[in-house]
């Protein structure tokens, strides 16, 4: 499998690569390379406007991607999946669009203490703007939720819900089915941020039953600039236009419009075609590996890396010691994690340091931020030794 990934065979600053940043981003396999190629060089136009073959090539791979996607995530259809940017757009368009409408001064959005930026920032300005509150759920000294407290905070004002599957700093997985069965029993819709799911382990939408589902592309083998936000069919109809613009519309006079179903209702403007392609590419090449299998390596690394993390002198490692995703944030006692993600770059061991875009759950934690690996299928247990090898030089080393 990893030959079909050229980039992981290369030496950086003289050592073999070993990239454990796939939390950011994931690389990509030939297959996703090939597809983005072979649209470019054979299919290339601009969707659903053309009268001409290739028009009719690039729409039809363009849809064809869209009920990809759905299949997927298990959505009852095509129409149910928005092409975006990724996570933060498709969270955005929500904040806008859904809770532009639909969230009132004084009604409530749930959040946790362990939303990324992107699942925290767009709700504020939200609230802001429309005079709502925000709430949070607790995170535990565990790095697992507060559910304890979910029956106090979940009050019929809460109008939207919205948490990650996966903690992208801690690798806490959370019980999605059981928080959005919760939601709905007080009116609450639902919104999960899976970018940190979608690619590792299987999401099914009907299974846990929720309204909207965000995740980036990138995570999951597919390029840049690639993702969607699946939203169930009757909220979205509800929903109003968020960006206005080309596509998106059935007719216009100069003083109004009225404007398609979704999901093109929100696709304004040419869309990345070429990325909804690669997308679809990324997925077939996962679905040929199987995500209960890459769950269950990432979870074979995961416990792997813990364990000889126990070996490590002065280590401090947020978040559950039991099931956690493929993620693993540490500190080493007196470094800054910028300094010790520094150290093992100039050993070709690519981690992140930083607060990960979760500045509030870094304060939850008295932390700066942690030097983050992050695993993904084609990693192996020889590159968690090299990694454990490198962390003990630099204990020696700092100290
Ligand atoms: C949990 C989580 N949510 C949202 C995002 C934002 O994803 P993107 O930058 O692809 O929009 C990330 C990215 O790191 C993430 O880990």
């Amino acid at each position: 499998m990893r030959e079909d990934f050229p980039i992981l065979d290369q030496n950086v600053h003289g050592h073999p690569l070993v990239y454990f940043d796939n939390a950011a981003t994931t690389q990509k396999p030939r297959a996703v390379v090939e597809a983005l190629r072979s649209y470019y060089e054979h299919d290339n136009a601009n969707v659903h406007r053309g009268l001409h073959e290739l028009s009719s090539r690039a729409t039809e791979a363009y849809e064809a991607a869209r009920a990809r996607v759905a299949q997927y995530l298990g959505a009852t259809s095509a129409d149910e999946i928005v092409f975006t940017r990724g996570t933060t757009e498709s969270i955005n368009l929500v904040a806008q669009a859904w809770g532009g409408k639909f969230v009132r001064a004084g009604d409530v959005i749930l959040l946790t203490e362990m939303e990324h930026h992107s699942n925290l920032v767009p709700w504020q300005i939200l609230a802001e703007r429309i005079g709502a509150r925000l709430r949070f759920v607790p995170v535990r000294d565990d790095g697992t939720l507060g559910l304890e407290r979910l029956d106090q905070l979940l009050t019929p004002e809460v109008k939207l819900f919205a948490f990650t599957h996966v903690s992208n700093s801690l690798g806490t997985i959370n019980p999605v089915a059981e928080l959005c069965a919760k939601a709905r029993a007080v009116g609450a819709v639902t919104l999960v941020d899976a970018a940190q799911s979608a690619g590792h382990m299987p999401v099914n939408v009907v299974e846990l039953g929720c309204d909207f589902l965000a995740f980036s592309g990138h995570k999951m083998c597919a390029p840049t600039g690639s993702g969607a936000l699946y939203g169930r069919a009757e909220i979205l109809d509800a929903t109003p236009p968020w960006h206005g613009g080309g596509e998106m519309i059935v007719s216009v006079t100069l003083e109004k419009s009225s404007f398609k179903k979704p999901p093109h209702r929100f696709e304004a403007g040419t869309p990345n075609i070429a990325g909804a392609i690669g997308l679809a590419a990324a997925i077939d090449y996962l679905e040929g590996i199987g995500r209960s299998a890459i769950a269950e390596h990432d979870a074979q690394l995961t416990s792997y890396a813990l364990d000889h993390f126990a070996d490590l002198p002065g280590m401090r490692i947020p978040g559950p010691s039991g099931e956690r995703g493929a993620i693993l944030g540490f500190v080493m006692e007196g470094v800054h994690p910028h300094d010790l993600t520094t150290f093992a770059d100039q050993r070709g061991l690519a981690l992140r340091g930083g607060h990960h875009c979760n500045q509030p759950l870094m304060r939850r934690f008295g932390l700066p931020g942690t030097t983050r690996a992050s695993f993904y299928f084609y990693n192996t247990t020889a590159e968690i030794d090299r990694m454990i090898d490198i962390l003990r030089e630099a204990v020696r080393f700092f100290a």
